[in-house]
């Protein structure tokens, strides 16, 4: 348990008098948005504070206390992300406060349910907050309380909220940890001990596959990938089960399910294809797929998700020892298709082949998977944006809103059957590398070999995985990226409708 769910943190319906940090919002044009209070406009025009969303402007309040004026931006409009980053200022604000006091009294006026509110709010306050504590402590937080308050009307809303936020919050914190630990330590083994103990403290089965169990499955991207390791691979598979009074059941009475695939490559040296000096450094985080789906599957319960999730994390080192797959063997799937390998540093697609073979055989109703899968996808849309591709408009449009309303952007990529080609091999079913160009969607093209026709999203996070620096709500470091909008769309999910007509009848990209 990490320290949202630590630190004491509540509603009230006051500002509480011990409190040494004091927050509230306010607007572009400096209107307060803080039901009763006026904002000294003189000082803020004096300090240049405009309320642009996340700017803050911290002066001085009564017994030293720290008063924090949150821009919101524009007055029309406001919205999760403006709060969650509204949030995440505060946090980065309160110095050596203990008794930090966040004032949203009259959200529900301004357009945002209070539940929403307290969620983003707190969500974006520990995303700013978090830090990688594991061998260089450094000062500790010295926080004890965090109060929200809020109307008396607006309590009950603004509580559930608040406890909402705060376990995706934790779920960030332990996706952020594992994938900022270091590959010496979290190891394969060591990533499927935390995936069996965070299923004991969330109500999951596990099951992992050692390397014989992994031999016996067949799963031979996972073993290719891992011939070069002398660390051991390992299969992760948990399963979340709603409580059968609770589940969301179809009108034959059984319950959707949602297979999660996490990328799990605890260390990707590139292979044979050894990575340059610049692109290893980083690689430690190789694994934020896995460690999404893991801390995802250990909050469904907390957040009382109505469907059944069964996650998959193939995880493995990808490394150039002496028994390394060499660029032309080819390796046989799960699924029973074949793959040539060319370039052993395109090994993500090889166990995500695997993982989602096992992902379609359980005929979940929808496959999600999360990778850092390449390098392409990072140069098409920036270290903030996941490329976002897949099988179903409807699942696709379904993930995007979900992402939208979880503040974690993604984009929609095509994945078009006229680069099929480019994958084409002359000795197996495809090749894992092609030259032609669009190297996100010509692995999002391989991807799709592996779901038989499941309903599939693929979520390329290569770039938002990780922060060059401290911004908003994330710190410099592994973001977590994908936790919040997968327990968005768990927390919501609805089956999916009739396929739709595509526009104008059709595909855009055939
Ligand atoms: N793990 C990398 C992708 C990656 C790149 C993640 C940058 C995060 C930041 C993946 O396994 C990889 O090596 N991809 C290669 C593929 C290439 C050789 C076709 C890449 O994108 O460079
Ligand atoms: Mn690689
Ligand atoms: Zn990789």
């Amino acid at each position: 348990m990490g320290l949202p769910l630590r630190i004491r943190t509540e509603v009230a319906d006051c500002a509480p008098d011990e409190a040494d940090a004091l927050g509230w919002g306010a607007f572009e044009g400096l209107r307060t948005a803080r039901s009763g209070l006026e904002l000294d406009t003189a000082w803020c025009e004096q300090r240049r504070f405009k309320a642009k969303p996340g700017e803050t402007l911290v002066g001085s309040g009564p017994r030293g206390r720290v008063d924090i004026v949150l821009g919101l931006g524009d007055p029309s409009g406001l919205d999760n992300t403006r709060l969650r980053q509204a949030g995440a200022g505060f946090a980065r604000s309160t110095g050596e406060a203990k008794a930090v006091v966040l004032d949203l009294t009259g959200i529900s006026s301004l357009g945002v349910a209070p539940d929403q509110a307290a969620q983003a709010v707190v969500e974006g306050f520990w995303g700013a907050r978090y830090r990688y504590t594991r061998y260089h402590a450094g000062d500790p937080d010295p926080l004890e309380s965090v109060t929200i308050v809020v109307a008396t009307e607006e309590l009950s809303a603004a509580g559930r909220g608040l406890e909402r936020g705060r376990v995706i919050a934790d779920a960030t914190f332990l996706a952020r940890d594992l994938s900022n630990d270091p590959a010496g330590a979290l190891t394969p083994a060591r990533l499927a001990e935390v995936a069996t103990e965070v299923a004991e403290r969330g109500g999951l089965q596990a099951e992992i596959l050692d390397e014989e169990a992994i031999v016996a499955a067949r799963l031979g991207g996972l073993l290719g990938v891992a011939a070069g390791s002398a660390q051991p691979p390992r299969l992760i598979k948990l399963v979340y089960e709603p409580a059968d009074e609770h589940a969301l059941k179809r009108e034959d009475g059984s319950v959707p399910t949602v297979a999660l695939v996490g990328k799990g490559i605890t260390f990707d040296s590139g292979g044979l294809t050894l990575k340059s000096f610049d692109s290893m450094l980083t690689m430690k985080t190789d694994m934020s797929g896995a460690a999404d789906v893991i801390a995802t599957l250990g909050a469904c319960r907390a957040l009382g998700v109505r469907v059944r999730v069964v996650g998959f994390a193939p995880t493995t080192e990808n490394m150039p020892g002496g028994r390394a797959v060499k660029p032309g063997d080819v390796l046989e799937i799960r699924n029973g298709k074949t793959i040539e390998v060319l370039n052993t540093d395109c090994e993500g697609r090889l166990v995500l082949a695997d993982g989602l073979s096992l992902a379609a055989e359980e005929h979940p109703d929808a496959i999600i998977d999360l990778a850092t899968l390449t390098g392409a996808c990072v140069v098409a849309l920036g270290p903030k944006i996941a490329g976002l591709m897949g099988n179903d408009d409807r699942l696709i449009a379904a993930v995007q809103a979900a992402s939208v309303r979880a503040g974690e952007p993604t984009w929609p990529l095509p994945l078009p059957q006229a680069y099929r080609s480019a994958i084409d091999s002359e000795v197996a079913d495809m090749k894992n590398h092609s030259k032609r160009g669009g190297g996100a969607l010509t692995a999002g093209l391989l991807l799709e070999e592996f779901v038989d026709d499941r309903p599939w999203v693929h979520l390329d996070i290569a770039g938002p995985s990780r922060s060059d620096d401290d911004s908003g709500d994330v710190r410099k470091g592994s973001t977590g990226f994908g936790v919040r909008t997968l327990l968005e769309l768990l927390s919501t999910y609805e089956p999916l409708g009739s396929p739709a007509a595509g526009a104008a009848g059709g595909k855009v990209v055939p």
